[in-house]
């Protein structure tokens, strides 16, 4: 029998006020994939990322994690059982230092592990380097690469993380995306990504969905995963 998916999400909706922008997401993702979720502006893929973590309430539809509906629950007991969200523009705490954003980070993953944040200083040495600096004085690369870290210290089993490639200069972008995939490789960890960077959708997705007007309308297999494929998909 094939294992359990990490997260299957089922005819998905959601809307902001009266307005319904969701009208039915579908994917599903296996332990240690890294998928993308592409899809041209304003189709809803962040809208889709705060429905999975639980900041915007799904109107219909079921989010499964491991096994379990957590449809109904918090963000807060979402990342509790170990996802992960780093969102669009990464909101770092910008004031903080460094250090201070990454004890933020192991605060919200409920401190299940102990502290990660040698891990975090091995995959972003930047970081360590800059432990001091206050985070809003840093580069949108080496943001990035803390509100990255400030989920990793968490020990998140699953990383949703919306539009890396955002504000961050193209040689950052393919460091971000070597270390993600050393992250999954070394820890398993499974990660969702929206992305609508064609560069980076090729250097870090192993296959992925394609949205349309709130909507999952097409997969991406792996043999899709190039310039052609994801070009044919993204600008119709
Ligand atoms: N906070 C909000 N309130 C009302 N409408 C919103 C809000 N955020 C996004 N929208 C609308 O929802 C749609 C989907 O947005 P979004 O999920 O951000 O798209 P994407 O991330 O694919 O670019 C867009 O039409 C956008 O204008
Ligand atoms: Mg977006």
């Amino acid at each position: 029998m094939p294992a359990e998916p990490v997260l299957e999400v089922k005819g998905l909706m959601s809307s902001y006020g009266a307005t319904p922008i969701l009208t039915g997401v579908d994917l599903s993702i296996g332990e240690g994939e890294i998928v993308a979720l592409v899809g041209r502006n304003g189709v809803g893929k962040s809208t889709t990322m705060r429905c999975l973590i639980g900041l915007l309430r799904a109107s219909g539809g079921t989010i499964h994690y491991r096994g379990q509906d957590v449809t109904r629950m918090s963000a807060d007991e979402r990342a509790r059982l170990g996802i992960g969200y780093i969102p669009q523009g990464r909101d770092v705490f910008p004031r903080m230092t460094v250090e201070e954003n990454l004890q933020v980070g192991e605060l919200i993953g409920g401190g299940r592990q102990r502290s990660r944040m040698d891990l975090v200083f091995q995959y972003f040495p930047i970081l360590k380097e800059r432990r001091k600096q206050v985070a809003g004085t840093m580069s949108g690369g080496q943001q990035q690469q803390l509100a990255i870290g400030r989920v990793l210290v968490g020990g998140p089993a699953l990383i949703l993380l919306d539009e890396p490639s955002e504000g961050v200069q193209p040689s950052i972008v393919q460091l971000i995306c070597r270390v993600l995939r050393s992250i999954r490789d070394d820890l398993n960890t499974t990660i969702l990504f929206v992305e609508q960077n064609l560069d980076t959708i090729l250097s870090l997705a192993e296959r992925g969905y394609v949205m349309e007007k709130g909507r999952v309308v097409a997969r991406l297999e792996p043999r899709d995963v190039s310039q052609e494929g994801v070009r044919r998909h993204l600008l119709l």
